[in-house]
């Protein structure tokens, strides 16, 4: 579709359009998001434009996914650059609820998936997927999207939101794109504008360490333990940095993993002060090595 961007506010109308427009025969590309984009979000953006006949784009910082003491008031906002941004990258509608409309008196119901959203982020963050399910089947209701879009950044999000869609037969296709980073491989994150200047010079060490991973284990290194002990230590050789976990998973199950084999998921959280961020690479580890 072209023309200038729809901004939608209410939840129905943005049902309406939806319906509407898979009526009509056309596919619809979504992308959710909680705002403050930066050039992660809108890879997402690129490709949704580009695989479906129209592309619709959320924006909600989404109370129900922000534990006690987490940085939900804090959550960096700025929905006119926003606008702005997803105007230039040709967004046929910008979808903008309100908490209250999103969650009106009396809302009772929450989606939970029960395996995959126990561990690594989950573990730390009790209730925190739980919100992310609740808000995502929300959204895929109100949007009645073709295909949805992902980012590897957040790959056990991706991983439990593929989960919830196979197990709920949500009938769309989820998405997984790569990780977009800033130049000294640290992940574009909206959370970056946290950190402090020592701060973010060190945090460049998330993505060293994940690097020195994948090199080592295409070097034939197969022992989980050695790999994120080692990524551990190059960690806390930073000053600014406390690891909440360093972990090596399959994939598919997200399960942890002694020998490395098949495709292995490298995850990794570490807090800056107050400010806590992830990343992770995928590696497909080739079975002839072993
Ligand atoms: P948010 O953190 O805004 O991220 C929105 C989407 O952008 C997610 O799919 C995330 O994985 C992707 N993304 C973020 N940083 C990225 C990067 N550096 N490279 C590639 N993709 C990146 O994730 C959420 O919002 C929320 O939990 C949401 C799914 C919207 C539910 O509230």
């Amino acid at each position: 579709m072209a023309g200038p961007m729809r901004t939608i506010e209410e939840p129905r109308a943005m049902q309406q359009w939806a319906i509407e427009q898979r009526r009509a025969g056309k596919s619809v590309g979504f992308v959710p998001t909680m705002g403050a984009l930066h050039d992660g979000h809108l890879s997402l953006v690129r490709r949704c434009r580009a695989e479906n006949d129209c592309c619709v784009v959320s924006v909600f910082v989404n109370p129900a996914q922000f534990g006690r003491g987490e940085d939900f008031e804090r959550y960096p906002r700025d929905v006119e650059r926003d606008t702005e941004l997803l105007q230039i990258q040709g967004t046929d509608v910008l979808f903008l609820p309100t908490a209250e409309t999103m969650y009106p008196p009396g809302f009772s119901t929450r989606v939970e998936e029960k395996v995959l959203s126990k561990v690594l982020c989950g573990a730390s963050r009790p209730g925190h997927f739980r919100g992310v399910t609740t808000v995502v089947l929300k959204l895929f209701n109100l949007v009645q999207p073709t295909r949805a879009y992902f980012g590897q950044k957040d790959a056990q999000q991706a991983r439990v939101i593929q989960q919830m869609a196979r197990d709920l037969a949500v009938p769309v296709e989820i998405v997984i794109l790569p990780t977009v980073r800033e130049p000294d491989g640290l992940a574009m994150s909206s959370r970056n504008a946290y950190l402090e200047a020592g701060e973010r010079r060190e945090a460049a060490i998330l993505y060293e360490s994940l690097e020195w991973a994948r090199k080592a284990i295409d070097k034939g290194e197969r022992s989980a333990d050695t790999i994120v002990c080692g990524i551990r230590e190059r960690i806390a050789a930073k000053s600014t940095v406390r690891v909440d976990y360093v972990s090596a998973v399959d994939f598919e199950t997200l399960q942890e993993i002694q020998r490395l084999r098949g495709t292995v998921l490298i995850a990794l959280a570490a807090f800056f002060g107050t400010t806590r961020l992830i990343d992770n690479v995928l590696i497909r580890v080739s079975s002839t090595e072993e």
